[in-house]
């Protein structure tokens, strides 16, 4: 019974609410307080803590059409997209679910009537088969009694190597969580179409397709194997909606279902592609869009780590494959509007959210068009160069490395082609260049970075100042025995309470005192574990191996540890307005300010900010105790504590822990108390480059600064404006109102005064036959009065020469002439015959041009001479015309 995916959504609720199922809306793509999750995987995330016992819900029996994601962790089909007809990125998910109210008997029937009833599916239940877990004798004995199956129709799937719960009937969620054994059910395209029966050894052919999954969720995994049993076993049932309609409209692939045939026939009209026969690329790019869209549509856009790496990776992998096809120009965003149309009744995200992620996949490709149409010839020409079928590991390292061209694309277009890469080789070189970034970036100059295996013991978190000794000096990178002379240089102390300028805080200025002479430090940085104090001799001397006092500007640090600290509560306080999604991208920590840049695709709202603002100064207001703590970065990772992506941690982190507000790794100094922080004010909010924003902010005495600022100006508008009964807004608004009417009256007199002069001007002139000649003097008028004003004497005077003078700071000459008496006088000959009678400049063409009058004789006499000139070149001729 053919059925369109549309029919088939409808019918699977309508089906479970028959059976008292409660239909639940699909939850997000991101399920936000799941770190072991990316993305949303299958129909049972939502329900997680359910099935661990950890929260109760109200309704026991569930339905639901959820929106799946398997891009990465235990379920990732990225790479077999394009590649076999069943797999997907981004599919929907249909299921039901039983939190202690059914088991096993019930959810087999559901789903055996479902299936084969004549009202329902009506699949012919011969072409049904399904697999158990192992020793699952219960679930044997429901099919083989209540549903009678024929033995055949049964198979066992065994655990892999006996380890226990290791069969591909044990199904998991992820690493840890949920998990259970399952029955599957499969549909039997029959004996003309290759393909291993289930459980096989070697899975191979499209013949049996697997089309629901029963799992009964019996155990939650924990790490080291360890697998607890739940109190209250229950039943989370997928079945993949492109899988069903593929059999229900009884195609092969699931790229010839309705949806796919839609998008996909819907590029070939768009993109003139109809003799395109490169299936694989038109079903990578019709996959691609669904889940690039939809995963944007759940606010994630492209960046170069988790979430959006993956959703960069996509798009990306979209875009080679249409460069395959011959889409040479930006074309992905192009495709939303058919996606749109071909997913009916599960658009509404995509509707809302379509101009959104049509920019982004515009921007995207615009930014790695350039990367990937050099890669791409570069590969080309190499494949076509190969002696046998194996790419060279240094070249996918070098489009990589120095091309930018990423490595999953050069394999993707490899494997298309069936070239193998020595991917060993390809690993070993990758780890290399991680490890030699890693050494460049700590290789500031060379004598120091000798110094590198050694450390500097810092104590600036609890003191200020410290007796100790110097360990090095260097002048111009040389290492030397004394520092004296007003010269400029580095010392390295053996222990320090200077911070060097490290996770965005700056370092700290000061100065290094020794008997003999005093050594002002205006910066401190850290090269590896040594701290390096940057300064010059203020008077004296100071030697290698002495004593000396080490003593860092107290005031200007605790400015910066008020300032740091608040950094810790604006990235809390943006997370807690703004979302968890946002990521920190960079960020400054002086005495004067704060600034921070995270990802967010929209604009804040002037209430947005004020939101952040206030609920930092809440935390301020608490005043919190900031600890502190060692911990492993493992743990911290396990925890959530905040940390950034792309740096690299030691196995130990420090934690600054603000109660439940802020744990993030950090290294910096901080305040005792966040009350210190007494004021934090936003100075600055904006967009800095696509998706990432930037916030400035200040506090304390800077912060109160700023408010009185405002006050200020406030004040002297006020003074200006004198509001009575101090209503100031209302009284701008009546200026402004009356600023209004007053600029709509002046201009209805200039226009008046304006047609008045017209009507003057167009009384006084020379008249030749049906000829009509201009001169004119006009004061400050406007550029577009005298074009206006040079209209109207056309319109009447349609064969005319129009001279205007007009005075302000300098003197203009205009002239325009009619198309008719162009024949015998043009307007650019004209003006450079005046101006080289009266001195000047100018131009134009034949019937209108233009100058600036350079003269010192007197307007009268410019205008008589004027006057006499062009009578005299047009007297004879006009006659005759
Ligand atoms: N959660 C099960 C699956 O995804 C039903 O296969």
């Amino acid at each position: 019974m053919y059925k369109t995916t549309e029919q088939i959504r409808q019918t699977f609720l309508n089906f479970f609410k028959s059976q008292n199922h409660i239909i639940y809306p699909s939850s997000s793509l991101i399920i936000d307080n799941d770190p072991t999750l990316l993305f949303t995987n299958a129909g049972m995330n939502q329900f997680k803590n359910i099935f661990l016992g950890l929260k109760t819900i109200k309704d026991k029996n569930i339905a639901s059409i959820q929106h799946c994601l398997r891009t990465g962790g235990k379920h990732n089909d990225l790479e077999n997209v394009g590649y076999t007809p069943r797999h997907h990125t981004f599919f929907e998910m249909l299921g039901n679910f039983s939190f202690g109210s059914y088991l096993k008997k019930k959810s087999i029937i559901y789903a055996w009537k479902l299936l084969t009833s004549k009202k329902w599916f009506n699949i012919d239940p011969n072409k049904l088969l399904v697999t158990i877990y192992e020793d699952d004798i219960e679930s044997y004995q429901i099919w083989k009694n209540i549903i009678k199956l024929s033995n055949n129709q049964i198979i066992f799937i065994k655990n892999k190597n006996n380890i226990k719960y290791t069969s591909e009937n044990f199904w998991k969620m992820e690493k840890y969580g949920p998990c259970g054994p399952c029955t599957e059910i499969f549909y039997d395209y029959g004996k003309n179409i290759p393909g291993s029966i289930p459980g096989s050894k070697k899975d191979i052919g499209n013949r049996f397709l697997e089309i629901w999954n029963i799992v009964f969720i019996q155990y939650h995994k924990l790490p080291k194997k360890k697998f607890i049993k739940l109190k209250s076993p229950s039943v989370d049932t997928g079945m993949g909606l492109e899988r069903i309609a593929s059999v229900l409209q009884n195609v092969q692939s699931n790229y010839d279902i309705d949806i796919f045939y839609k998008i996909i026939q819907g590029i070939k009209k768009k993109f003139n592609l109809s003799n395109t026969k490169n299936n694989k690329s038109l079903q990578v790019i019709s996959d691609h869009i669904r889940s690039s869209s939809y995963i944007i549509a759940n606010n994630v856009f492209p960046s170069n780590e988790h979430r959006g790496y993956v959703l960069r990776k996509i798009i990306r992998r979209a875009i080679r494959h249409g460069r395959s096809i011959g889409l040479k120009k930006c074309f992905f965003y192009k495709i939303v509007p058919i996606l749109i149309k071909s997913m009916k009744n599960a658009n509404h995200l995509l509707i809302r959210y379509k101009n959104k992620i049509q920019k982004i996949l515009k921007i995207e490709e615009l930014q790695f068009s350039e990367t990937l149409n050099k890669g791409l010839k570069i590969l080309k020409e190499e494949i076509k160069n190969l002696k046998n079928n194996v790419l060279d590991s240094n070249i996918v390292f070098y489009l990589y490395d120095t091309l930018g061209f990423p490595i999953d694309l050069t394999k993707d277009f490899c494997k298309e082609k069936n070239i193998q890469i020595d991917l060993n080789k390809l690993n070993k070189k990758i780890k290399n260049q991680k490890i030699i970034n890693v050494k460049k970036k700590y290789k500031n100059t060379n004598k120091i970075s000798m110094f590198v295996n050694n450390k500097t013991n810092f104590i600036g978190y609890n003191f200020y100042k410290t007796k100790t000794i110097i360990k090095k000096i260097y002048i111009n990178d040389k290492s030397v025995n004394k520092i004296d002379k007003q010269s400029t240089g580095q010392i390295i102390l053996e222990s320090t309470p200077f911070y060097g300028q490290s996770g965005g805080q700056i370092g700290d200025s000061g100065i290094i005192k020794s008997e003999n002479g005093i050594f002002e430090v205006y910066n401190t940085t850290k090269n590896g574990n040594i701290i390096i104090h940057h300064g010059k001799i203020y008077s004296g001397t100071i030697n290698k191996n002495t004593l000396v006092k080490a003593i860092i500007d107290i005031k200007k640090r605790k400015l910066i540890e008020k300032n740091h600290t608040a950094t810790h509560l604006l990235h809390a306080g943006l997370k807690k307005v703004l979302g968890k999604n946002i990521l920190q991208k960079g960020s400054l920590v002086n005495e004067k300010k704060i600034r921070f840049d995270y990802t967010y695709f929209k604009n804040l709202n002037f209430k947005k900010i004020k939101k952040i603002e206030k609920t930092v100064n809440k935390y301020i207001q608490k005043n919190i105790k900031v600890k502190n703590f060692i911990t492993t970065f493992k743990n911290a990772k396990q925890k959530k504590y905040i940390f950034l992506e792309n740096k690299i941690y030691q196995n130990n982190v420090r934690i600054i822990s603000i109660n439940s507000i802020s744990n993030e790794l950090c290294s910096g100094t901080h305040v005792y108390k966040t009350g210190e922080i007494i004021l934090f004010k936003i100075i600055n909010e904006n967009s800095i480059s696509f998706g990432t924003r930037r916030i400035e902010a200040v506090t304390y005495k800077k912060a109160f600064k700023e408010i009185y600022k405002k006050e200020k100006k406030l004040n002297i508008i006020k003074k200006l404006i004198q509001p009575k009964n101090s209503n100031l807004i209302k009284k701008i608004q009546n200026i402004l109102k009356i600023q209004q009417k007053l600029i709509k009256n002046n201009k209805n007199i200039e226009e008046k005064l304006l047609i008045l002069s017209m009507k003057t001007i167009s009384k006084k002139y020379i008249k030749i036959n049906n000829h009509y000649i201009f001169f004119h003097i006009l004061y400050n008028e406007q550029q577009s009065y005298i074009f206006k004003i040079i209209d109207y004497l056309q319109k009447k005077f349609q064969s005319s020469i129009i001279i205007l003078i007009n005075i302000s700071k300098k003197i203009y000459l205009k002239i325009k002439i009619s198309k008719k008496l162009s024949k015998i006088i043009q307007a650019n000959t004209l003006i450079l015959k005046i101006l080289k009678k009266i001195s000047g400049k100018g131009g134009g063409n034949i019937y209108f041009s233009e100058g600036i009058i350079n003269s010192s004789l007197s307007i009268k006499k410019i205008i008589s001479k004027c006057k006499k000139l062009v009578l005299s070149k047009i007297q004879n001729k006009i006659k005759k015309l």
